[in-house]
């Protein structure tokens, strides 16, 4: 049994929490006056399991495949967290944040800044378990002014609560663990469990499948376990000559390379989602309590494309919340990183008869091998230094590395300049 007395110790001595308190939502008729767009609605509530619940979880899936197939995106109500279990979490995220900028680069994800990270060693700030610092990214030769903190292992009780898995995180947060992994472990099986499930139901493959062969979680071995990391981000506000620089665009667009994605639904109208036939950004409206989900690139490929790994973004708050701190509790949802990333793989009798195969151009390849590669690129000057919204455009696998739709104003990069960053283009092609 794994020693846990250092998180009983910090869980007896922990300083109580600060209330945190949420911007308030915009009056629905100014949130009109803004492009928004309008997202299926799943009520949560209506899932019923067992046998005499399938014509409800039947009529919830056909909402889903809308979802999935057109935006990639939706909300989800009725979820059974209450407003005090996200407020908990957002709260326990204003603490991480105050903590002292000496103490925040003794927790760091990765390296200072994208550019320097050796990615042979480290999962970087995108992904590795504690803090991506501000100015980590660049778009347009500006930096972010994005903090974030990411936790890993949260599934998996013996590695998150260890000494070892506790000392990884800063002493002020270390006695509220349990509190991260209660609200990640929910939303992994009873969140991702049942969308895995209403999913199997569109693909016309036995319930069951998606969750216990890519999501089930296997005891102290996250390789071959569902999971992923969750992440608490604050945004901050950047300088007014970094607003003019960057478009206003706080988070440059791109697509999640996750699996899933699950966002707590935001007050500030500032998350865009590109319009997949018109390339129109528009605004993600709140709907309290509520999350916000939407498909990664992984999903997307092993449905060879019938669900959307949407590009989406991050725009300054709309004029009526400028000023106003947004935060967001954040679950990047993997599957077992060994799972081969195409429709083969599940040979759905709906994607056979719609005509979602495998292209030929796509190389056979595994989650891990998607999410490696394309993290390599995310945030780096050499795609990110172009003016506008699209980055550079750059093939992994015979894949667009982000799932941008509108690549013909795109230049690649040079070959060359790939080389010098990433080594030979054996898996990479421009
Ligand atoms: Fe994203």
């Amino acid at each position: 049994m794994t020693n846990r007395n250092l998180f009983e110790k910090e869980v007896k001595e922990r300083a109580p929490l600060q209330e945190f308190k949420e911007p308030n939502p915009l009056p629905e008729e100014i949130a009109a006056q803004y492009p928004t767009i309008d997202l299926v609605s799943i009520d949560l509530s209506q899932y019923e399991e067992g046998n005499s619940g399938l014509e409800k979880r039947k009529a919830l899936a056909k909402q889903l495949e809308t979802a999935l197939s057109t935006s990639g995106f939706f909300h989800l109500s009725n979820v059974g967290l209450a407003p005090e279990v996200f407020n908990r979490v957002r709260s326990i995220g204003q603490l991480l944040m105050s903590i002292p900028d000496e103490e925040k680069v003794q927790y760091l994800a990765g390296a200072l800044t994208s550019d320097e990270e050796d990615r042979s060693k480290s999962l970087g700030g995108e992904r590795g378990s504690g803090f991506k610092p501000k100015k980590y990214w660049s778009n347009n030769n500006v930096r972010d002014s994005i903090e974030h903190y990411n936790f890993r292992d949260f599934l998996h009780d013996d590695i998150f609560l260890s000494d070892e898995g506790v000392l990884k995180h800063p002493k002020a947060v270390r006695g509220y663990l349990r509190d991260i992994s209660d609200y990640f472990n929910y939303l992994h099986y009873e969140i991702v469990r049942k969308i895995c499930n209403l999913s199997d139901i569109i693909l016309e493959i036995p319930e069951g499948t998606l969750w216990n062969n890519y999501m089930r979680v296997i005891d102290n071995d996250p390789f071959h376990s569902g999971g992923g990391f969750g992440r608490l981000m604050r945004y901050y506000n950047p300088s007014p000559e970094d607003e003019v620089k960057t478009n206003q665009s706080w988070l440059r667009g791109h697509s999640d390379g996750s699996f899933i994605t699950v966002l707590t639904s935001n007050p500030i109208l500032s998350l865009q989602i590109r319009d997949y036939e018109t390339g129109e950004w528009k605004f993600v409206t709140h709907k309290p309590d509520s999350l916000v989900v939407n498909v990664g690139d992984g999903f997307e490929f092993l449905s060879g494309g019938y669900f959307k790994s949407s590009i989406h973004r991050v725009h300054s708050p709309v004029e009526e919340q400028k000023g106003e701190t947004r935060f967001q509790i954040i679950y990047f949802v993997d599957p077992d990183r060994s799972l081969v990333i195409d429709p083969e793989t599940i040979n759905s009798p709906k994607l056979n008869r719609l005509g979602y195969h495998k292209p030929k151009e796509w190389e056979k390849i595994t989650f891990d091998q998607w999410n490696d590669n394309k993290g390599r690129l995310f945030g780096k000057n050499a795609v990110n230094n172009v003016k506008g919204d699209e980055p550079v455009v750059v093939k992994l696998f015979g894949r667009l590395h982000e799932r941008w739709h509108q690549v013909d104003n795109a230049q690649p990069p040079a070959i060359a300049e790939h080389e010098r960053l990433y080594g030979p283009p054996t898996s990479i092609n421009v």
